[in-house]
């Protein structure tokens, strides 16, 4: 609020409340003096006035509602913002901190949040040794959230306590309760991007698909839930030209066994070839030389008929222009270690792991690839 509306807002509520105790007082000690047939000597058409007391419960009424105004005006921050904090108080970070709305809130969430982490330490995690991982972890994160600039070193140690809970997210994916908390967890807080089914949709990765960006194991989940992540796909025009991104484009749709999208026709075999030299020196940096990508920096793999931002000619070719930068947003100091570590088990959770542990068939194409 501007100075100018708390100080009318100030000035109007207590003005009232001297006012209306003025009169009152006034009012109370007014004497008329009173004519020998008991009445005031006031007429007005023929309607005589007696002096009367006030009425008892109006009275009381009245008083009453003075005295809660100036509790009131004592107990909360209700002057010109700042001069008066009220001697109200609410327990923040185990602070008594004077009373403002935002704090009653933050006091509020405090509470709740020691009650989801007491249930979720004594009747889901069941593991003293996690709990304790836990509480250490959020202690590091504390001293980052206080420093300006993040440190590196603790920032590591983080990343370390952080992984450690991956077991833990591990078996939570295996308990139902724990998975419904997390898909309650996943509506609220990321359906919004990526879909309440987690399918995903343009630019927001599909969850369901054992497909990653950043690697699907609990430990990458776990990471890319507490720090977010940001796709860097650089702008090619300005380094290759329209031609060489035409080139390029037509190259990469070749990779994929579906060439991006049934609409997309023949491809020109020129462009392609052209397009491998192109790839060759600048692309494969990131997405690797077989252009499977590469998870550590998020690039995309290139050979599948998954797209992230579409397979079609001129959304290739939009994408190598002009580069893209996908956005997962950090959750760590939005959401805390528990409830993060319920959502990673349940997108863990989404993908088939029956796969994972399965011995690779020793196919032709597997054989090649571990020869390499
Ligand atoms: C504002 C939109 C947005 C919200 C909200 C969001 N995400 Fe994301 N998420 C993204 C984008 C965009 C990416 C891909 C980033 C990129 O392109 O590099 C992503 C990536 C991910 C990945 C990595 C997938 C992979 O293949 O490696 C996971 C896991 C993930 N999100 C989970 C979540 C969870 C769980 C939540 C809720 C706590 C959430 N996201 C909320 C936009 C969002
Ligand atoms: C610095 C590393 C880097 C380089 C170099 C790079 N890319 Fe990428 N590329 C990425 C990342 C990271 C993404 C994912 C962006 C995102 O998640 O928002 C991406 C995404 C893409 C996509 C989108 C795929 C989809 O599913 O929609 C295409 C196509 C692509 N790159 C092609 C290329 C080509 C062709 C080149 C060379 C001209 C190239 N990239 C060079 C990192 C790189």
């Amino acid at each position: 609020m501007s100075g100018f509306w708390s100080f009318w807002v100030t000035l109007f509520s207590i003005g009232c409340w001297a006012w209306i105790l003025y009169w009152l007082v006034g009012i109370l000690g007014y004497r008329p003096t009173i004519a020998e047939d008991g009445t005031t000597g006031h007429e007005y058409d023929g309607i005589q006035e007696y002096d009367r007391p006030l009425p008892k419960w109006w009275l009381i009424i009245f008083w009453g509602t003075l005295a809660w105004a100036l509790l009131y005006l004592l107990l909360f921050p209700s002057v010109m913002p700042g001069s008066w904090k009220g001697i109200t108080t609410v327990k923040v970070d185990g602070q008594d901190v004077p009373w403002t709305s935002a704090n009653e809130l933050a006091s509020d969430l405090e509470r709740n949040n020691a009650v989801f982490t007491t249930t979720f330490n004594d009747k889901i995690l069941k593991d003293q040794a996690v709990t304790t991982q836990i509480s250490n972890l959020a202690k590091l994160q504390a001293q980052q959230a206080k420093n300006a600039e993040p440190n590196p070193e603790l920032k590591s140690q983080i990343d370390q306590g952080i992984v450690a809970l991956a077991p833990a997210v591990q078996k939570l994916s295996q308990d139902p309760q724990a998975i419904k908390i997390g898909q309650r967890l996943f509506l609220q807080n990321c359906s919004v991007c990526h879909g309440s089914q987690a399918h995903g949709a343009t630019g927001y990765p599909n969850l369901t698909d054992n497909d990653w960006i950043y690697g699907g194991t609990p430990d990458k989940i776990l990471l890319t839930l507490n720090h977010g992540r940001v796709g860097g796909m650089p702008a090619w025009k300005a380094q290759i030209g329209e031609d060489g991104v035409r080139a390029a484009a037509e190259y990469v749709l070749s990779l994929s066994p579906g060439h991006g999208s049934k609409d997309n026709g023949a491809l020109n075999p020129t462009l392609v070839s052209q397009g491998k030299a192109i790839f060759d020196t600048n692309c494969a940096v990131c997405h690797g030389k077989d252009a499977k990508g590469n998870q550590d920096v998020g690039a995309l793999n290139l050979t599948d008929d998954i797209w992230l931002y579409g397979g079609d000619r001129e959304t290739v070719r939009t994408t190598l222009r002009n580069g893209r930068a996908g956005v997962m947003p950090h959750w760590d100091t939005k959401l805390g270690n528990e409830r993060i570590m319920l959502l990673a088990a349940y997108v863990y959770s989404l993908s088939d792991h029956t796969k994972d542990a399965a011995p690779a068939p020793m196919t032709a194409t597997a054989t090649a690839s571990a020869a390499k």
